[in-house]
């Protein structure tokens, strides 16, 4: 999402300076940008963690250096990550880094940058939270505390945002992004699936199985195998079955239904229903939207 952000910026003349812990990454959005670019637009990279203060405001550093400029217009906090789902039994390491990047990337780009902001004519400040930050959940069985702790935490100080701007400093705005599901390559960015430990690789296998992939009997180098082909073909052709509609137009409306069954609860008949008394099924709340040309 960044590298398609930083492509339409720069394909209308805006210089974008961009930071992402992968070189080779941004060096291909780098050369992507350029292609497209009017003469004289400015594409810059910085290796730096969002999670690392240091490194961020390092990163502001070179920004005033190689673009020479005292003030910035525009700043999207969008570098994420998935996992760290278990709290209870998961291991905090992984707990902590997702929350490190999904909510301190955004904290410390917010502080870094916020000046930059201010000294200008006008900005905004765009943070990328999640549907996740609505619904704190993948589906029944499955742990999503660290991301959906992050998000939340993202959606709730934009919002709080928005009045402190207005209030102190009102030419600069903020916004919150809340994606649904969109295939790119995060799962493949969050771990290197052929560096997973022995115990990332049994809580997959244990995901997979309670979703119905007869996976039990698999050695641990196929899961990766089956890890790695899942995350090309989401980044290929979007991760959620729901993305496109049947007459192949985008879905505009949340693309997430928490009356979602695993396949292996569907196999076993119809779902207990457990709403309360009178609450209409997510779909009946949900009706196709047929406005036509009205998509995100
Ligand atoms: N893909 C989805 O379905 C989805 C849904 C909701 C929200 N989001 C959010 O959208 C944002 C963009 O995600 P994406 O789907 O484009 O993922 P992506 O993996 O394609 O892109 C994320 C980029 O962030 C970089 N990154 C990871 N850790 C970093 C760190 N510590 N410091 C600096 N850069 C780092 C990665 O190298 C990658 O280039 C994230 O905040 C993600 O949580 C994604």
């Amino acid at each position: 999402m960044g590298r398609a952000l930083c492509q339409q910026l720069s394909a209308a003349g805006v210089h974008v300076a961009l930071c992402d812990v992968s070189a080779a990454a941004m060096a291909e959005t780098q050369a992507l940008c350029r292609a497209q670019a009017p003469a004289g637009t400015r594409v810059t990279t910085c290796v730096a963690d969002v999670s690392q203060e240091a490194q961020v405001l390092a990163f502001r550093d070179a920004v005033i250096n190689e673009h020479q400029t005292p003030h910035i217009h525009l700043l999207f906090n969008n570098a994420g990550i998935g996992g760290g789902g278990g709290f209870v039994s998961g291991d905090r390491a992984d707990w902590e880094r997702t929350f490190n990047i999904d909510w301190f990337g955004v904290y410390y780009g917010a502080r870094a940058f916020l000046p930059l902001l201010v000294a200008g004519p006008g900005g905004c400040i765009v943070n990328v939270s999640s549907v996740n930050g609505f619904w704190a959940s993948l589906g029944p069985g499955v742990a999503h505390t660290a991301y959906s702790a992050a998000k939340f935490a993202v959606k709730g100080f934009t919002e709080a945002l928005i009045t402190d701007l207005r209030t102190h400093a009102p030419h600069v705005r903020c916004a919150v992004v809340m994606p649904g599901h969109i295939g790119t390559s995060i799962a493949l960015n969050t771990y290197d699936v052929m560096k997973l430990t022995a115990a990332q690789l049994a809580v997959t296998r244990a995901r997979m199985l309670k979703a119905g992939a007869p996976v039990a009997d698999l050695p641990d180098e196929a899961i990766r195998q089956l890890l790695l082909q899942r995350s090309h073909a989401a980044a290929r052709l979007g991760a959620h079955p729901r993305r496109h509609r049947g007459d192949g137009r985008r879905v505009r409306q949340l693309d997430v239904d928490p009356d979602h069954q695993p396949a292996a609860e569907r196999r076993a008949g119809p779902a207990p229903d457990r709403r309360p008394p009178g609450r209409p099924r997510w779909a009946d709340r949900n009706p196709p939207d047929d406005v036509p040309g009205a998509q995100l």
